[in-house]
C-alpha cells in the first residue's frame, strides 16, 4: 500500500495543490459559520493537503493507527483523504462512543463498496442508520438469528462438523498434512448455505468471492476518501467490485428463481430464509419499507459474508496459538476428555461445560479480533466528547486491536496469549465490558454473535477433542507464521497446515443382532432376548414380552410370580435358566464393550423405554 500511496501523493500533490488550497480556503471560510474551526478537534498527526494522513497507513492499518494512538491518545483525529476520522483506542473512550453517545455514532459511511457490492446500500452491514436499517435488522433478528432458529439448525452443524471429522480421520490414517483453514472454511460454507438456502450448492464456489469482497470492503478506497478522484478509480477497486458483484448477482438470481418456483410447488412446507424474505416482498403490512429482489439479494450477501468470514478466523487463530503453547493445548484437551469422555464426539450440550475452551476463545478474540477496527461508524450530527468537537459525518474507527492490548485494562502481559487471565474474572464478551468488544457494542453490534460463538465453540472443541495436531516437516511451533492480513476481517497471512492424529477410542465392532430361540415354552419366549445393539455409548437390549423386572431383577420377579402362582413346575425352571443366560450375556457384553455407559432395556411389546 505504501508504494502506490507515495506515488499518488507525489503526482497528485504537485498537480492539484494549487486548486486544493483555494478549495480549502473557501471551505474553511464557509466552515467558520458552523463551529468546526472554532472548537478543538481531538489531537492527531498533521496530514498532507489531499491525502490527509492516508500515507501513514500501510498494509496493516490497525497497527499503524495503534502506533499513532500511543502518541496522540485514545481519542485521536486524523484525516483520511477529505474525511475527518476519529480513532478510538481505549475501553473508556469506546464506552463514550458506543454507549454514552451510541445513537449519534450509529450510522455507517457511504462507500463505493456498498454501492457496487450491496445493491446501493440495501443490505444491513453498510446501511445508514434509520427506518430501513431498523426493519432489516428486525427481520434478521426475528427470522434467522433467534435462539429458536439457532437451535433448529443444530442438526446441520452436527452433521457438517462430523463430516469434516471423517475427512480428517482419513488424513490421520494416511499421516497426511491438511490445510486446517480450508477445512474450517468448507464446514462454515456448508453450514451457512444450508441455513440460508436450505441445501448445499456446489454450482458456485462462493468462498474466493467472499474473500475478495471482504478485501475490497476493508480497503481504504481513495474514491471514497477523496471524492473528486473517484471517477479515476486509481486503485482499480471499483473495477474489481463490479466483477465481484456480477458473479454474486448471477448466483443469487438463479437461487431466487428456483425458490420462487419451488414455493409454488410446495406450499405449506418448512421455509428457509430466502422463502421468508420472498414472502415479505408480497406483504403490504410493511408499509414504510418495501422489499424488492435487490433488497433480498443484498441482505443475503451480508449474511453469507458475515457468517462465512468471521468464525473461521477465530478458529484459525486459536489453533496456532495453542500449538505455540503446548501446556494450554493440553489443558483444553484434558478438559474435553473429562467433560466429554474419550469415546464420543463433542455435542453442543457439552459446550457450556467447557470453561477453559471458552477462556481460550475469549483470549483469541482479545488478541486477534475478527474486526480489528469494527466496521466503520459515522456520526449523525456534531457531538462534543471529553471537550473535543466531533463534526457530523466523521468516520469513527474503534481500534479493538489496540483495546485488547491496553496494559491498563489487561496488565503488563497484555501481549501474551494467556487464557488464565479470565479465570474467576467475569469479563463479558457480548458488548457489556468495553475492554473486550470483538462483536462491537450498542446499536450496531453484531446481531449474529450467538450463532457465531456456537459455531466457533463447536468446531474448535471437535477439532481439539478428536485430534492431536502436529506441524509437518518437523516444523517447530515457534516457527509458525503469525503474520496478519488486513481486510474487513483480520485473517492469518498464511494457511495453517497440520498433520492430525485421531485421539478418540476406536469404535468397537458392531454388535450382531442376536435372537434367542423361540422354542423354549411360554416363559422362555416371554423373556426372550430379541436383539442387542449398540448406539453411541449405549447398549440396547430389546426383549420381547418380558418386563424390565423379569430380565434384570429376574430372581425377585420370579419369586413374586411364584408367590402369585403364575409360574409353575418345568416352566419356572426354564424361565430361571433363561434369566441366568441373559444376565451372563449382559455381563459379557459389558466387559467386552467397557465404553458403554448406559444400558437401555426396551420392551418391544409394551413399547416401554426403561433406562438404568
Ligand atoms: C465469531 C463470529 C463473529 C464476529 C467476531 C462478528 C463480529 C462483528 C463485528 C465486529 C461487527 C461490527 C460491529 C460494529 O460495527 O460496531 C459485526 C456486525 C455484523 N455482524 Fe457479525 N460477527 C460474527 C458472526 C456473525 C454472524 C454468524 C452473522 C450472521 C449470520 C453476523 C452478522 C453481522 C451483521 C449483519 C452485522 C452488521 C450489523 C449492523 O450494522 O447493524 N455476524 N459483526
Amino acid at each position: 500500500m505504501d508504494s502506490w500511496i507515495n506515488i499518488i501523493a507525489l503526482l497528485i500533490t504537485t498537480a492539484i495543490t494549487a486548486i486544493l488550497s483555494s478549495l480549502l480556503k473557501n471551505k474553511s471560510k464557509s466552515n467558520n459559520n458552523n463551529c468546526y474551526n472554532r472548537v478543538v478537534l481531538p489531537p492527531g498527526p498533521k496530514g498532507l493537503p489531499i491525502l490527509g494522513n492516508l500515507h501513514m497507513l500501510g498494509d496493516l492499518p490497525h497497527q499503524d493507527l495503534h502506533k499513532l494512538s500511543q502518541k496522540y491518545g485514545p481519542i485521536m483525529h486524523i484525516r483520511l483523504g477529505q474525511v475527518p476520522t476519529i480513532v478510538v483506542s481505549s475501553p473508556d473512550a469506546a464506552e463514550l462512543f458506543l454507549k454514552t453517545h451510541d445513537l449519534k455514532f450509529a450510522s455507517r459511511p457511504s462507500l463505493q463498496a456498498s454501492k457496487y457490492m450491496s445493491y446501493k446500500r440495501k443490505g444491513l452491514v453498510f446501511t445508514e442508520y434509520g427506518t430501513y436499517w431498523r426493519e432489516v435488522r428486525k427481520l434478521l433478528s426475528l427470522e434467522l438469528l433467534t435462539g429458536a432458529k439457532i437451535e433448529m439448525f443444530k442438526p446441520i452443524r452436527r452433521e457438517e462438523v462430523r463430516g469434516v471429522v471423517e475427512v480428517l480421520k482419513a488424513a490421520a490414517g494416511a499421516r497426511k498434512a491438511v490445510c486446517v483453514s480450508e477445512m474450517v472454511e468448507k464446514v462454515l460454507e456448508n453450514i451457512t448455505y444450508r441455513m440460508v438456502f436450505g441445501c448445499k450448492d456446489d454450482r458456485f464456489d462462493f468462498r474466493p468471492i467472499v474473500g475478495e469482497s471482504m478485501e475490497l470492503a476493508g480497503a481504504f478506497n481513495i474514491g471514497d476518501l477523496v471524492p473528486f478522484l473517484a471517477p479515476f478509480d486509481i486503485q482499480g477497486l471499483v473495477r474489481r467490485m463490479k466483477k465481484v458483484s456480477k458473479k454474486f448477482d448471477e448466483f443469487l438470481v438463479k437461487i431466487i428463481e428456483e425458490h420462487v418456483k419451488d414455493a409454488k410447488k410446495q406450499e405449506g412446507q418448512a421455509r428457509d430464509f430466502i422463502d421468508v424474505m420472498l414472502s415479505l416482498m408480497e406483504e403490504d403490512s410493511m408499509k414504510e419499507v418495501k422489499f424488492g429482489k435487490d433488497n433480498i439479494k443484498a441482505i443475503i450477501l451480508d449474511v453469507l459474508a458475515a457468517a462465512m468470514d468471521t468464525s473461521v478466523n477465530v478458529v484459525n487463530w486459536a489453533i496456532p496459538e495453542l500449538l505455540r503453547h503446548p501446556k494450554l493445548m493440553k489443558r483444553v484437551q484434558d478438559e474435553l476428555r473429562e467433560v466429554v469422555g474419550i469415546d464420543r464426539m463433542v455435542e453442543e450440550s457439552d459446550l457450556p461445560k467447557l470453561n477453559y475452551l471458552n477462556m481460550v476463545i475469549k483470549e483469541t478474540m482479545r488478541l486477534h479480533p475478527v474486526g480489528p477496527l469494527l466496521l466503520p461508524h459515522e456520526s449523525i450530527e456534531d457531538v462534543k466528547i471529553n471537550g473535543y468537537f466531533i463534526p457530523k459525518k466523521s468516520r469513527v474507527l474503534v481500534n479493538v486491536w489496540t483495546i485488547g492490548r491496553d496494559p491498563n485494562a489487561w496488565s503488563e502481559d497484555a501481549e501474551e496469549f494467556n487464557p488464565d487471565r479470565f479465570m474467576d474474572v467475569d469479563i463479558d464478551i457480548h458488548g457489556r465490558d468495553f475492554q473486550l468488544i470483538p462483536f462491537g457494542s450498542g446499536r450496531r453490534k453484531c446481531p449474529g454473535m450467538q450463532l457465531g460463538l456456537v459455531v466457533v465453540q463447536l468446531i474448535l472443541a471437535q477439532l481439539l477433542h478428536c485430534f492431536n495436531w502436529e506441524l509437518p516437516n518437523g516444523m517447530s511451533p515457534c516457527d509458525l507464521d503469525m503474520k496478519e492480513k488486513f481486510a474487513l476481517t483480520l485473517s492469518r497471512a498464511s494457511h495453517l497446515n497440520c498433520i492430525p492424529s485421531y485421539r478418540l477410542s476406536p469404535p468397537p465392532p458392531p454388535l450382531p443382532t442376536r435372537r434367542t430361540s423361540r422354542d423354549g415354552g411360554v416363559d422362555k419366549r416371554r423373556a426372550g432376548l430379541a436383539a442387542v445393539f449398540r448406539t453411541d455409548g449405549e447398549l440396547v437390549l430389546q426383549y420381547k414380552g418380558a418386563s424390565f423386572d423379569d430380565v434384570v431383577d429376574g430372581d425377585e420377579a420370579l419369586k413374586r410370580r411364584r408367590r402369585s402362582g403364575w409360574c409353575r413346575g418345568g416352566a419356572w425352571m426354564q424361565r430361571e435358566a433363561v434369566v441366568r443366560d441373559i444376565r451372563e450375556r449382559l455381563i459379557r457384553e459389558m466387559n467386552e464393550y467397557s465404553n458403554i455407559r448406559n444400558i437401555r432395556v426396551r420392551n418391544v411389546e409394551c413399547r416401554e423405554h426403561l433406562r438404568t
